[in-house]
């Protein structure tokens, strides 16, 4: 045997090896996820769907459920990029930070400190990402055996009604933004014509995010007077979001300087662009 055969030998039985040491890690690593995954806590879409903000926000991703709450504010964008995604199914999100573009190992790496759970569907199986999104959307295209949905009477009353321009029952959400910044993001659900549970997803107003901050903050008070709007129009019907023109009327104290921030007609703007948009959810 001369020496290039020798040589040839050894790089063959060297790239031997490593493949099986490759496939060695894969096969435990996958085995190991499996094993991990039995054991972790189950949640459900329902679950999921409760932690839905900045106050707490799961995500689920591949079949996992992570709570980043803590993590929100240091991710490398805008809040609005990551906490649309809170409370659900968001594997479409991971694996497309930009159109295409999946994020780093480093961050996968830095996803797996926040893991909580894995998602289970009703039953208590594995709910896949691409069977979790099409639940969220309510699985419009069809039941499982692939029969085209019929409209059950809450959907046929729900279609009568906006026939007739009414507003629906539901859980509403929408956004007032001004000079390229998310200001407002309101969320609310409707009763027979009445508001309730209103709640602010957002309020910011030049990079200052009112629900942060700290009691003694100069700007606390404009936050305190938000939520007073929000307490005022509670139980009332739709048409009172008319009085966030003149928020006087809705929230107490309001002194020349935080007067001149209080801006009800942004969150009254938010509510209207809620309602243009439609039902974002059946709660
Ligand atoms: C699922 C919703 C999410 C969306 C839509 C999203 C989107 C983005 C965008 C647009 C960027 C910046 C653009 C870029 O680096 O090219 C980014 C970067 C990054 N994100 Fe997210 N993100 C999400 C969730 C998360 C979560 C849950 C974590 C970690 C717990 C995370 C960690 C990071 C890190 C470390 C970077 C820096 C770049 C990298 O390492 O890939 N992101 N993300």
């Amino acid at each position: 045997m001369n020496i290039n055969k020798i040589a040839y030998s050894a790089f063959v039985a060297f790239v031997a090896s490593l493949a099986t040491l490759v496939s060695i890690q894969a096969l435990s690593s996958s085995d190991r996820d499996a094993a991990d995954d039995d054991a972790l806590d189950s949640i459900t879409l329902d679950e999921l769907a409760e932690h839905d903000g900045a106050e707490s926000c799961w995500k689920a991703i591949h079949g996992r459920v992570y709570d980043i709450t803590d993590y929100v504010p240091d991710h490398p964008t805008e809040e609005e990029v990551i906490l649309e995604w809170c409370g659900r199914e968001s594997t479409e999100g991971w694996d497309n930070k930009r159109p295409g573009v999946p994020h780093s190992a480093r961050a996968e790496a830095m996803l797996e400190e926040y893991l909580i759970g894995r998602l289970v569907d009703g039953d208590g199986e594995p709910l896949e990402p691409e069977a979790a999104a099409r639940a969220e959307e309510g699985d419009e295209a069809g039941d499982a055996d692939g029969e085209p949905a019929r409209l059950s009477p809450a959907e046929d009353e729900r279609l009568h009604r906006a026939l007739l321009g009414l507003p629906l029952d539901g859980r509403y959400r929408g956004v007032f933004s001004d000079g390229g910044e998310m200001q407002v993001n309101v969320q609310f659900d409707l009763r027979d014509g009445r508001l309730s549970n209103i709640s602010y997803r957002h309020l910011a107003y030049r990079g200052e995010d009112y629900r942060r901050l700290d009691e003694d903050d100069d700007l606390y008070p404009v936050w305190a007077q938000h939520q007073q709007l929000a307490e005022a129009l509670e139980g009332q019907p739709l048409t009172a979001i008319f009085a966030l023109y003149e928020p006087e009327r809705l929230a107490e104290d309001i002194d020349g300087y935080s007067g001149a921030t209080l801006r009800g007609n942004k969150v009254h703007s938010a509510f209207r662009d809620a309602l243009n948009r439609g039902v974002y959810s059946w709660p």
